[in-house]
């Protein structure tokens, strides 16, 4: 199958962070932010196919022990996603578990990546964190292999915080 290598792309994420900050304004609750932040970046910043978010919520399986938890899917902007991630699996778990950004160049070389759109080649995932807790995450797909540079993670970084310091999580 063709897979496209990502040409050189230029997001200015101060503007973003701008926009997103005027976006969000007047408004902090956690799902209707969530759901508009992803669709801000999704339709901002090119060459994506799934922006979203994964919350930390109990763990929802009848083996399950009371205080375990995992990833549930929240809102996003992309194709079908699997609902539930176990806390180390995947990309989004290995954020979750490690409470670090992320940068994956190919998906296909990580360990236990988790397909759930096949047009994924490229990811970032970016721990939710706020006063020291662990919320959720924020991952971001590209269908191009080499997709993201160091300067694309600090800028969603940073675009990220303006969510988080925009939002009251329950
Ligand atoms: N690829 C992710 C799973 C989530 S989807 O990309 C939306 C992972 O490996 O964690």
């Amino acid at each position: 199958m063709f897979t496209s290598t990502a040409a050189e792309i230029d997001v200015d994420y101060a503007l973003l962070a701008r926009q997103a900050a005027s976006i969000l304004d007047n408004e902090r609750d956690q799902n209707s932010n969530a759901a508009q932040f992803s669709a801000f970046v999704y339709q901002t910043i090119a060459d994506l196919n799934w922006v979203g978010f994964y919350w930390v919520r109990p763990r929802g399986t009848a083996s399950s022990h009371g205080d375990e938890q995992e990833l549930l899917v929240g809102p996003f902007q992309g194709k079908v996603a699997c609902a539930r991630i176990q806390f180390g699996r995947g990309v989004c778990g290995a954020a979750a578990l490690s409470r670090e950004s992320v940068l994956v160049p190919d998906v296909h070389a990580f360990p236990g990546h988790i397909a759930c759109d096949a047009a994924s080649n490229a990811e970032i995932v970016i721990p939710v964190l706020k006063d020291g807790k662990l919320y959720g995450v924020f991952d971001i797909d590209s269908p191009s292999l080499n997709r993201f540079r160091p300067q694309d993670l600090q800028g969603l970084e940073a675009l990220l915080a303006v969510f988080v310091a925009a939002t009251d999580f329950e």
